[in-house]
């Protein structure tokens, strides 16, 4: 876990936040041990602006790993109320990652809250309704 915070914490710093100021990180971590991370990317449109926590699903989907692959999802901010995940990105992390995976805050400061994702969005929308 620690491994994993620290990696959350390090991707803050690749943010590319010229808008907004707002610097996240975020770590996803893989049964078989690697780490996909992830940093907010701003657009000059705004609206195309992909969250830290996005960038490092998508990564790891990206290059094969899918959902029950998953163990831990860190998001690392600067605020003393610690960030949670946008609503997008919550439907995201719905999708894509297991029910039961512990989706842990972080900040500068040290603090740290753990939450599961029917936590932040319960009752999603999810494949069973179109299938
Ligand atoms: N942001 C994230 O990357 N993750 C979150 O959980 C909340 C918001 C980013 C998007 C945007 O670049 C900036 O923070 C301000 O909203």
């Amino acid at each position: 876990m620690d491994d994993l915070i620290a990696a959350a914490l390090a991707a803050r710093d690749f943010a590319h936040a010229p808008y907004s100021g707002f610097r996240v990180g975020a770590a996803l971590g893989v049964r078989d041990g690697r780490v996909f991370t992830g940093c907010n990317i701003e657009n000059a449109s705004y609206g195309l602006t992909l969250c830290a926590e996005r960038v490092a699903i998508f990564k790891a989907m990206s290059e094969g790993v899918r959902r029950e692959e998953f163990t831990m999802l860190v998001v690392s901010a600067d605020t003393p109320v610690l960030t949670p995940p946008c609503g997008a990105c919550r439907q995201i992390i719905s999708e894509f990652t297991p029910a039961s995976m512990e989706i842990l805050l972080v900040n500068l400061q040290g603090d740290r809250e753990s939450f599961r994702i029917e936590d932040l969005l319960p009752r999603s929308f999810n494949d069973s309704f179109i299938k």
